[in-house]
Protein backbone atom coordinates (compact mmCIF):
# COMPACT_ATOMS: atom_id res chain seq x y z
CA UNK A 1 0.00 0.00 0.00
CA UNK A 2 1.12 3.38 -1.05
CA UNK A 3 2.58 5.35 2.19
CA UNK A 4 0.30 8.16 0.39
CA UNK A 5 -2.83 8.23 -1.20
CA UNK A 6 -2.27 11.99 -2.65
CA UNK A 7 0.93 13.56 -3.05
CA UNK A 8 0.15 17.22 -4.27
CA UNK A 9 3.53 17.95 -6.22
CA UNK A 10 5.80 21.30 -6.66
CA UNK A 11 3.45 23.84 -5.09
CA UNK A 12 3.99 27.18 -3.57
CA UNK A 13 2.42 26.61 -0.57
CA UNK A 14 1.19 29.30 1.44
CA UNK A 15 -0.45 29.57 5.06
CA UNK A 16 -1.13 32.46 7.33
CA UNK A 17 2.66 32.13 8.44
CA UNK A 18 4.69 30.97 5.61
CA UNK A 19 5.37 30.71 1.73
CA UNK A 20 6.99 27.88 1.08
CA UNK A 21 8.18 25.59 -2.12
CA UNK A 22 7.08 21.77 -0.83
CA UNK A 23 4.98 18.72 -1.44
CA UNK A 24 2.45 17.67 0.53
CA UNK A 25 1.51 14.26 1.52
CA UNK A 26 -2.19 13.09 2.25
CA UNK A 27 -3.23 10.14 4.10
CA UNK A 28 -6.51 9.13 4.83
CA UNK A 29 -8.33 12.53 3.90
CA UNK A 30 -5.20 13.93 6.67
CA UNK A 31 -2.70 15.71 6.02
CA UNK A 32 0.87 13.44 6.89
CA UNK A 33 4.15 14.88 5.57
CA UNK A 34 5.24 17.86 4.40
CA UNK A 35 8.73 17.89 2.62
CA UNK A 36 10.76 19.06 -0.26
CA UNK A 37 10.11 16.17 -2.31
CA UNK A 38 7.58 13.54 -1.75
CA UNK A 39 8.42 9.80 -3.14
CA UNK A 40 5.41 8.14 -3.78
CA UNK A 41 3.65 5.01 -5.82
CA UNK A 42 0.50 6.54 -5.76
CA UNK A 43 -1.36 9.18 -7.12
CA UNK A 44 0.19 12.60 -7.55
CA UNK A 45 -1.54 16.11 -8.32
CA UNK A 46 1.04 18.68 -10.04
CA UNK A 47 0.72 21.98 -8.59
CA UNK A 48 3.62 23.42 -10.74
CA UNK A 49 3.12 27.33 -11.28
CA UNK A 50 -0.25 27.25 -8.53
CA UNK A 51 -0.18 28.30 -5.11
CA UNK A 52 -1.32 26.08 -2.70
CA UNK A 53 -3.55 27.40 0.26
CA UNK A 54 -5.61 26.01 3.07
CA UNK A 55 -9.53 25.81 1.35
CA UNK A 56 -11.63 28.77 2.34
CA UNK A 57 -13.66 29.00 5.02
CA UNK A 58 -16.58 31.29 5.12
CA UNK A 59 -18.03 31.61 8.91
CA UNK A 60 -20.82 33.93 7.10
CA UNK A 61 -22.88 32.41 4.47
CA UNK A 62 -27.15 32.50 4.55
CA UNK A 63 -28.31 29.24 2.71
CA UNK A 64 -31.63 27.80 2.88
CA UNK A 65 -32.98 30.31 6.10
CA UNK A 66 -36.08 31.16 6.53
CA UNK A 67 -37.49 34.96 5.68
CA UNK A 68 -40.03 36.91 7.22
CA UNK A 69 -43.50 36.84 4.60
CA UNK A 70 -42.56 33.37 3.46
CA UNK A 71 -39.24 34.78 1.27
CA UNK A 72 -37.80 32.00 -0.57
CA UNK A 73 -34.01 32.22 -0.45
CA UNK A 74 -31.92 31.43 -3.58
CA UNK A 75 -29.92 28.78 -2.68
CA UNK A 76 -30.41 24.97 -0.95
CA UNK A 77 -27.60 23.26 0.73
CA UNK A 78 -26.47 21.81 -2.69
CA UNK A 79 -26.25 25.01 -4.64
CA UNK A 80 -24.97 26.71 -1.80
CA UNK A 81 -22.16 24.70 -1.27
CA UNK A 82 -21.38 24.09 -4.78
CA UNK A 83 -20.75 27.52 -5.39
CA UNK A 84 -18.77 27.70 -2.01
CA UNK A 85 -16.57 25.11 -4.08
CA UNK A 86 -15.93 26.32 -6.99
CA UNK A 87 -15.29 29.64 -5.62
CA UNK A 88 -12.46 27.36 -3.21
CA UNK A 89 -14.05 27.27 -0.18
CA UNK A 90 -14.05 23.86 2.05
CA UNK A 91 -16.26 24.65 4.79
CA UNK A 92 -18.98 26.71 5.48
CA UNK A 93 -20.69 27.99 8.59
CA UNK A 94 -24.26 28.86 7.85
CA UNK A 95 -26.84 30.15 10.53
CA UNK A 96 -29.34 27.86 12.50
CA UNK A 97 -32.33 30.17 12.70
CA UNK A 98 -34.73 30.06 15.63
CA UNK A 99 -37.91 31.85 14.84
CA UNK A 100 -39.98 33.37 17.21
CA UNK A 101 -41.58 31.52 19.53
CA UNK A 102 -39.77 27.91 18.78
CA UNK A 103 -37.29 25.62 20.08
CA UNK A 104 -33.63 26.90 19.05
CA UNK A 105 -33.22 22.89 19.21
CA UNK A 106 -35.76 22.31 17.06
CA UNK A 107 -34.65 25.02 14.51
CA UNK A 108 -30.99 23.51 14.67
CA UNK A 109 -32.83 20.08 13.78
CA UNK A 110 -34.91 21.79 11.01
CA UNK A 111 -31.33 23.39 9.55
CA UNK A 112 -29.79 19.54 9.96
CA UNK A 113 -32.53 18.01 7.33
CA UNK A 114 -32.09 20.83 4.85
CA UNK A 115 -28.44 20.05 5.12
CA UNK A 116 -27.86 16.68 5.83
CA UNK A 117 -27.17 14.82 2.54
CA UNK A 118 -26.75 17.82 0.35
CA UNK A 119 -23.58 19.74 1.20
CA UNK A 120 -20.47 19.65 -1.26
CA UNK A 121 -18.12 21.13 1.45
CA UNK A 122 -17.95 20.51 5.12
CA UNK A 123 -20.22 22.98 7.29
CA UNK A 124 -21.24 23.90 10.46
CA UNK A 125 -23.88 26.36 11.82
CA UNK A 126 -24.41 29.29 14.13
CA UNK A 127 -27.44 29.77 15.78
CA UNK A 128 -29.43 32.75 15.09
CA UNK A 129 -31.56 33.69 18.56
CA UNK A 130 -34.14 35.68 17.81
CA UNK A 131 -36.43 34.56 20.84
CA UNK A 132 -34.31 34.34 24.03
CA UNK A 133 -36.75 32.98 26.32
CA UNK A 134 -35.84 31.22 29.53
CA UNK A 135 -35.74 27.84 28.32
CA UNK A 136 -33.24 29.13 25.77
CA UNK A 137 -31.21 31.03 27.86
CA UNK A 138 -31.31 28.65 30.93
CA UNK A 139 -31.31 25.59 29.08
CA UNK A 140 -31.24 25.30 24.83
CA UNK A 141 -27.98 27.82 24.83
CA UNK A 142 -25.52 25.79 27.14
CA UNK A 143 -26.37 22.42 25.81
CA UNK A 144 -26.10 23.25 22.15
CA UNK A 145 -22.89 24.77 23.22
CA UNK A 146 -21.84 21.36 24.66
CA UNK A 147 -23.23 19.72 21.29
CA UNK A 148 -20.78 21.83 19.18
CA UNK A 149 -22.60 25.20 18.02
CA UNK A 150 -20.15 27.64 19.79
CA UNK A 151 -21.41 30.62 18.61
CA UNK A 152 -24.67 32.49 17.97
CA UNK A 153 -25.51 35.60 16.07
CA UNK A 154 -27.84 38.12 17.64
CA UNK A 155 -29.41 41.46 15.69
CA UNK A 156 -30.04 44.41 16.77
CA UNK A 157 -32.31 45.38 13.91
CA UNK A 158 -35.16 43.63 11.52
CA UNK A 159 -38.94 43.45 12.71
CA UNK A 160 -38.76 39.61 13.38
CA UNK A 161 -35.14 39.18 14.43
CA UNK A 162 -33.88 42.03 16.82
CA UNK A 163 -33.55 42.29 20.39
CA UNK A 164 -33.85 44.75 22.94
CA UNK A 165 -31.10 45.95 24.99
CA UNK A 166 -31.82 43.98 28.00
CA UNK A 167 -31.75 40.50 25.64
CA UNK A 168 -28.57 41.58 24.08
CA UNK A 169 -27.12 41.75 27.85
CA UNK A 170 -29.12 38.25 28.64
CA UNK A 171 -27.26 36.84 25.22
CA UNK A 172 -23.77 37.97 26.27
CA UNK A 173 -24.18 36.92 29.76
CA UNK A 174 -24.60 33.11 28.26
CA UNK A 175 -22.37 33.74 26.05
CA UNK A 176 -19.64 34.66 28.89
CA UNK A 177 -20.73 31.37 30.93
CA UNK A 178 -20.57 29.19 28.08
CA UNK A 179 -17.84 30.89 26.16
CA UNK A 180 -19.78 31.07 23.26
CA UNK A 181 -19.03 33.55 20.76
CA UNK A 182 -21.73 36.07 20.07
CA UNK A 183 -21.96 37.44 16.53
CA UNK A 184 -23.65 41.17 16.32
CA UNK A 185 -25.36 42.69 13.53
CA UNK A 186 -25.07 45.97 14.44
CA UNK A 187 -27.51 48.63 13.33
CA UNK A 188 -30.42 50.24 15.20
CA UNK A 189 -33.75 49.21 14.87
CA UNK A 190 -35.19 52.49 16.25
CA UNK A 191 -33.11 54.54 14.08
CA UNK A 192 -34.14 52.74 11.15
CA UNK A 193 -37.94 52.49 11.34
CA UNK A 194 -37.87 56.17 11.81
CA UNK A 195 -36.03 56.61 9.16
CA UNK A 196 -37.69 54.33 7.18
CA UNK A 197 -41.47 55.82 7.79
CA UNK A 198 -39.63 59.37 7.16
CA UNK A 199 -38.68 58.37 3.98
CA UNK A 200 -41.73 56.97 2.75
CA UNK A 201 -44.28 59.99 3.65
CA UNK A 202 -41.63 61.74 1.60
CA UNK A 203 -42.55 59.18 -1.58
CA UNK A 204 -38.73 58.18 -1.29
CA UNK A 205 -39.17 54.89 -1.64
CA UNK A 206 -36.62 53.55 -4.39
CA UNK A 207 -34.05 50.98 -3.55
CA UNK A 208 -31.24 53.82 -3.38
CA UNK A 209 -33.50 55.04 -0.20
CA UNK A 210 -32.49 51.82 1.71
CA UNK A 211 -29.27 53.32 2.04
CA UNK A 212 -30.42 56.56 3.26
CA UNK A 213 -32.77 54.55 5.67
CA UNK A 214 -29.85 53.03 7.70
CA UNK A 215 -27.19 55.68 7.56
CA UNK A 216 -23.60 55.54 9.11
CA UNK A 217 -24.25 56.55 12.14
CA UNK A 218 -26.84 53.93 12.79
CA UNK A 219 -24.30 51.24 12.48
CA UNK A 220 -21.94 53.12 14.38
CA UNK A 221 -24.25 54.05 17.27
CA UNK A 222 -25.21 50.51 17.76
CA UNK A 223 -21.71 49.11 17.21
CA UNK A 224 -20.39 51.18 20.38
CA UNK A 225 -23.66 50.28 22.10
CA UNK A 226 -22.74 46.16 21.26
CA UNK A 227 -19.00 47.25 22.41
CA UNK A 228 -20.42 49.12 25.77
CA UNK A 229 -22.99 46.10 26.15
CA UNK A 230 -19.72 43.35 26.11
CA UNK A 231 -17.89 45.69 28.44
CA UNK A 232 -20.72 45.44 30.93
CA UNK A 233 -21.24 41.86 30.73
CA UNK A 234 -17.09 41.28 30.01
CA UNK A 235 -17.82 38.55 26.99
CA UNK A 236 -15.85 39.37 23.59
CA UNK A 237 -18.42 39.74 21.14
CA UNK A 238 -17.47 39.81 16.95
CA UNK A 239 -18.93 42.44 14.84
CA UNK A 240 -20.11 41.01 11.74
CA UNK A 241 -20.37 43.02 8.08
CA UNK A 242 -18.57 46.01 9.24
CA UNK A 243 -19.30 48.53 6.52
CA UNK A 244 -18.34 52.05 7.63
CA UNK A 245 -15.34 54.14 8.47
CA UNK A 246 -17.26 54.85 12.05
CA UNK A 247 -17.78 52.06 12.97
CA UNK A 248 -14.43 51.25 12.46
CA UNK A 249 -13.31 53.61 14.91
CA UNK A 250 -15.55 52.56 17.35
CA UNK A 251 -13.68 48.88 17.22
CA UNK A 252 -9.82 50.59 17.30
CA UNK A 253 -11.19 52.78 20.10
CA UNK A 254 -12.52 49.22 21.78
CA UNK A 255 -9.63 47.53 21.15
CA UNK A 256 -7.05 49.90 21.62
CA UNK A 257 -8.73 49.82 25.06
CA UNK A 258 -7.99 46.17 25.54
CA UNK A 259 -11.65 44.81 25.20
CA UNK A 260 -11.83 42.05 22.93
CA UNK A 261 -14.19 43.16 19.87
CA UNK A 262 -13.25 41.24 17.10
CA UNK A 263 -14.88 42.75 13.71
CA UNK A 264 -15.61 41.05 10.49
CA UNK A 265 -15.90 43.01 6.64
CA UNK A 266 -17.06 41.44 3.63
CA UNK A 267 -16.77 41.71 -0.24
CA UNK A 268 -19.30 44.27 -0.98
CA UNK A 269 -18.16 47.01 1.40
CA UNK A 270 -14.51 46.64 -0.31
CA UNK A 271 -16.07 47.05 -3.98
CA UNK A 272 -19.41 48.32 -3.90
CA UNK A 273 -21.15 52.27 -3.04
CA UNK A 274 -23.98 53.43 -2.67
CA UNK A 275 -24.63 54.55 -5.71
CA UNK A 276 -25.04 50.85 -7.11
CA UNK A 277 -28.53 51.33 -5.25
CA UNK A 278 -29.51 53.90 -8.20
CA UNK A 279 -29.89 50.93 -10.79
CA UNK A 280 -33.23 52.36 -13.08
CA UNK A 281 -36.39 49.84 -12.63
CA UNK A 282 -35.58 48.60 -9.19
CA UNK A 283 -32.08 47.28 -10.85
CA UNK A 284 -30.85 48.79 -7.28
CA UNK A 285 -32.28 46.26 -5.48
CA UNK A 286 -29.56 43.71 -6.25
CA UNK A 287 -27.34 45.62 -3.98
CA UNK A 288 -29.80 45.91 -1.18
CA UNK A 289 -27.88 44.09 1.88
CA UNK A 290 -27.75 45.58 5.42
CA UNK A 291 -25.58 47.56 6.36
CA UNK A 292 -25.65 48.96 2.94
CA UNK A 293 -22.71 49.57 0.83
CA UNK A 294 -21.41 53.18 1.42
CA UNK A 295 -18.57 55.71 0.02
CA UNK A 296 -14.98 55.52 -1.08
CA UNK A 297 -14.40 56.64 2.47
CA UNK A 298 -15.48 53.75 3.76
CA UNK A 299 -13.95 51.36 1.35
CA UNK A 300 -10.82 53.01 2.55
CA UNK A 301 -11.00 52.61 6.06
CA UNK A 302 -12.22 48.45 5.79
CA UNK A 303 -8.54 48.03 3.60
CA UNK A 304 -7.09 49.25 6.30
CA UNK A 305 -8.92 47.52 8.68
CA UNK A 306 -7.62 44.40 6.87
CA UNK A 307 -3.85 45.59 6.73
CA UNK A 308 -3.78 46.66 10.31
CA UNK A 309 -5.30 43.67 12.03
CA UNK A 310 -8.41 44.95 13.34
CA UNK A 311 -10.62 42.91 11.22
CA UNK A 312 -9.88 39.38 12.23
CA UNK A 313 -11.98 37.35 9.10
CA UNK A 314 -13.28 38.36 5.96
CA UNK A 315 -16.41 36.82 5.15
CA UNK A 316 -18.96 37.01 2.00
CA UNK A 317 -22.40 37.45 3.69
CA UNK A 318 -23.76 35.14 1.07
CA UNK A 319 -27.55 35.98 1.42
CA UNK A 320 -29.09 34.99 -1.94
CA UNK A 321 -32.01 36.14 -3.44
CA UNK A 322 -33.30 35.45 -7.17
CA UNK A 323 -34.14 39.19 -8.99
CA UNK A 324 -36.91 38.45 -11.06
CA UNK A 325 -38.84 35.14 -10.12
CA UNK A 326 -42.23 34.19 -9.49
CA UNK A 327 -40.47 32.84 -6.17
CA UNK A 328 -38.03 35.01 -5.68
CA UNK A 329 -38.35 38.38 -4.17
CA UNK A 330 -35.90 41.27 -4.72
CA UNK A 331 -37.81 42.50 -7.18
CA UNK A 332 -41.96 42.21 -6.12
CA UNK A 333 -44.35 42.78 -9.21
CA UNK A 334 -45.84 45.83 -7.53
CA UNK A 335 -43.90 45.97 -4.17
CA UNK A 336 -41.36 48.28 -5.83
CA UNK A 337 -40.25 50.15 -2.36
CA UNK A 338 -36.78 49.37 -0.65
CA UNK A 339 -38.77 48.05 2.36
CA UNK A 340 -40.13 45.19 0.90
CA UNK A 341 -36.51 44.16 -0.46
CA UNK A 342 -35.34 41.32 1.27
CA UNK A 343 -32.02 41.98 2.45
CA UNK A 344 -28.92 40.45 1.11
CA UNK A 345 -26.69 39.73 -1.50
CA UNK A 346 -25.05 36.76 -3.17
CA UNK A 347 -20.71 36.34 -2.99
CA UNK A 348 -19.43 33.34 -1.44
CA UNK A 349 -18.31 32.34 -4.90
CA UNK A 350 -16.57 35.27 -5.88
CA UNK A 351 -14.92 36.13 -2.19
CA UNK A 352 -11.85 34.75 -2.47
CA UNK A 353 -10.94 35.84 -6.32
CA UNK A 354 -11.74 39.64 -5.43
CA UNK A 355 -9.72 39.67 -1.91
CA UNK A 356 -6.25 37.68 -3.79
CA UNK A 357 -7.20 40.25 -6.92
CA UNK A 358 -7.94 43.44 -5.13
CA UNK A 359 -5.73 42.55 -2.36
CA UNK A 360 -2.84 40.52 -3.13
CA UNK A 361 -2.80 41.55 -7.05
CA UNK A 362 -2.74 45.70 -5.80
CA UNK A 363 -0.22 45.41 -3.41
CA UNK A 364 -2.21 45.84 -0.53
CA UNK A 365 -2.85 42.11 0.97
CA UNK A 366 0.36 39.85 2.03
CA UNK A 367 -0.19 36.34 0.67
CA UNK A 368 -0.09 35.02 4.30
CA UNK A 369 -2.70 37.60 5.20
CA UNK A 370 -4.80 37.02 2.42
CA UNK A 371 -5.02 33.55 3.98
CA UNK A 372 -5.30 34.15 7.32
CA UNK A 373 -8.47 36.44 6.43
CA UNK A 374 -9.98 34.20 4.02
CA UNK A 375 -9.09 30.47 6.20
CA UNK A 376 -7.19 29.98 9.11
CA UNK A 377 -8.74 33.12 11.46
CA UNK A 378 -12.13 31.75 10.56
CA UNK A 379 -10.86 28.09 11.66
CA UNK A 380 -9.41 29.79 14.78
CA UNK A 381 -12.73 32.42 15.65
CA UNK A 382 -14.88 29.59 15.59
CA UNK A 383 -13.54 26.17 17.33
CA UNK A 384 -12.88 24.31 14.06
CA UNK A 385 -8.52 24.63 14.41
CA UNK A 386 -6.37 23.21 14.43
CA UNK A 387 -8.03 20.73 12.02
CA UNK A 388 -9.00 23.65 9.34
CA UNK A 389 -7.82 26.35 8.15
CA UNK A 390 -4.37 25.10 7.99
CA UNK A 391 -1.64 23.49 6.09
CA UNK A 392 0.13 21.40 8.32
CA UNK A 393 0.54 18.09 10.01
CA UNK A 394 -2.51 16.23 11.14
CA UNK A 395 -4.92 18.96 9.38
CA UNK A 396 -7.21 18.02 7.02
CA UNK A 397 -6.05 18.08 3.35
CA UNK A 398 -8.73 20.97 2.69
CA UNK A 399 -6.72 22.81 -0.13
CA UNK A 400 -7.16 25.18 -2.94
CA UNK A 401 -5.02 25.22 -5.89
CA UNK A 402 -4.67 28.62 -7.01
CA UNK A 403 -3.69 30.00 -10.62
CA UNK A 404 -2.16 33.45 -9.75
CA UNK A 405 -2.59 34.44 -13.68
CA UNK A 406 -5.37 33.70 -14.66
CA UNK A 407 -7.55 36.69 -15.41
CA UNK A 408 -11.31 36.27 -15.18
CA UNK A 409 -14.48 38.87 -15.92
CA UNK A 410 -16.81 37.74 -13.20
CA UNK A 411 -20.34 37.45 -14.97
CA UNK A 412 -23.41 35.56 -13.81
CA UNK A 413 -22.78 32.75 -16.68
CA UNK A 414 -19.98 31.78 -14.67
CA UNK A 415 -22.10 31.02 -11.20
CA UNK A 416 -22.86 28.02 -9.93
CA UNK A 417 -25.44 30.10 -7.02
CA UNK A 418 -29.30 29.92 -6.95
CA UNK A 419 -29.31 33.74 -7.84
CA UNK A 420 -30.13 35.24 -11.02
CA UNK A 421 -27.17 37.52 -10.97
CA UNK A 422 -23.99 38.44 -9.51
CA UNK A 423 -23.64 42.09 -7.78
CA UNK A 424 -19.96 41.66 -9.03
CA UNK A 425 -21.16 41.79 -13.16
CA UNK A 426 -18.41 42.81 -15.13
CA UNK A 427 -15.41 42.84 -12.80
CA UNK A 428 -11.83 41.66 -13.90
CA UNK A 429 -10.15 39.73 -11.61
CA UNK A 430 -6.80 38.04 -11.67
CA UNK A 431 -6.01 34.98 -9.85
CA UNK A 432 -9.00 32.46 -9.66
CA UNK A 433 -9.54 28.69 -7.73
CA UNK A 434 -8.48 26.15 -10.27
CA UNK A 435 -8.43 22.60 -7.91
CA UNK A 436 -10.12 21.94 -4.79
CA UNK A 437 -9.71 19.44 -2.44
CA UNK A 438 -11.97 18.77 0.41
CA UNK A 439 -10.03 15.96 2.89
CA UNK A 440 -7.85 14.68 0.07
CA UNK A 441 -10.51 14.13 -2.20
CA UNK A 442 -10.47 16.57 -5.35
CA UNK A 443 -13.93 17.98 -5.23
CA UNK A 444 -13.29 20.70 -8.00
CA UNK A 445 -10.56 19.10 -10.59
CA UNK A 446 -9.97 22.46 -13.31
CA UNK A 447 -12.83 24.13 -12.99
CA UNK A 448 -15.46 21.09 -13.47
CA UNK A 449 -17.08 20.01 -10.53
CA UNK A 450 -16.06 16.06 -9.11
CA UNK A 451 -17.38 16.16 -6.05
CA UNK A 452 -21.17 15.32 -5.00
CA UNK A 453 -23.82 16.01 -2.58
CA UNK A 454 -23.24 14.71 0.27
CA UNK A 455 -19.03 14.98 0.26
CA UNK A 456 -19.31 17.60 2.82
CA UNK A 457 -19.50 16.90 6.19
CA UNK A 458 -21.13 18.21 9.69
CA UNK A 459 -18.79 19.70 11.82
CA UNK A 460 -18.81 20.29 15.75
CA UNK A 461 -16.98 23.44 16.90
CA UNK A 462 -14.68 23.42 19.64
CA UNK A 463 -15.09 26.29 22.41
CA UNK A 464 -13.07 29.40 20.60
CA UNK A 465 -10.29 30.19 22.60
CA UNK A 466 -10.96 33.77 21.55
CA UNK A 467 -14.31 34.02 23.46
CA UNK A 468 -13.14 33.98 26.85
CA UNK A 469 -12.43 36.84 28.51
CA UNK A 470 -9.75 35.78 30.97
CA UNK A 471 -8.64 32.39 31.36
CA UNK A 472 -6.60 31.19 28.85
CA UNK A 473 -5.53 33.41 26.01
CA UNK A 474 -5.01 32.00 22.50
CA UNK A 475 -1.63 31.16 20.92
CA UNK A 476 -0.64 30.61 18.24
CA UNK A 477 -1.76 26.97 18.35
CA UNK A 478 -5.17 28.12 18.40
O1 LIG B 1 -28.36 42.16 4.23
C1 LIG B 1 -27.87 41.18 4.78
N1 LIG B 1 -26.65 41.23 5.24
N2 LIG B 1 -28.58 40.08 4.91
C2 LIG B 1 -28.13 38.93 5.52
C3 LIG B 1 -28.55 38.87 6.92
C4 LIG B 1 -27.54 39.52 7.78
O2 LIG B 1 -27.90 40.49 8.41
O3 LIG B 1 -26.40 39.10 7.84
ZN1 LIG C 1 -44.35 29.69 13.94
ZN1 LIG D 1 -26.36 40.56 9.83
ZN1 LIG E 1 -25.37 37.79 7.23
Amino acid sequence: MAEFDLVVRNGTVVTAADVSRCDIGIKDGRIVALAERLDTSGQVLDASGRLVMPGGIDSHVHIAQDGDDGTIMADDFRSGTLSAAFGGNTTVIPFALQPKGHSLRAAVQTYHERAEGQCLTDYSFHLIIADPTEQVLGQELPALVQDGYTSFKVFMTYDDLKLNDRELLEVFDVARREKALVMVHAEGYDAIKFLTERLERAGRTDPYYHAESRPIPVEREATHRAISFAEIVDVPIMIVHVSSADAIEQIRWAQSRGLKVYAETCTQYLTLTADDLKGLNMEGAKYVCSPPPRDKESQDACWTGLQSGLFSVFSSDHCPFRFDSPAGKKKQGERTAFKWVPNGIPGVEVRLPILFSEGVGKGRLSLQEFVALTSTNHARMYGLAPRKGSIAIGADADLVLWDPDRKVTITQDLMHHGADYTPYEGMEVTGWPETVLLRGTVIIDKGVQTGKAGDGRFLHRSISPFASPRGRRPTQYD
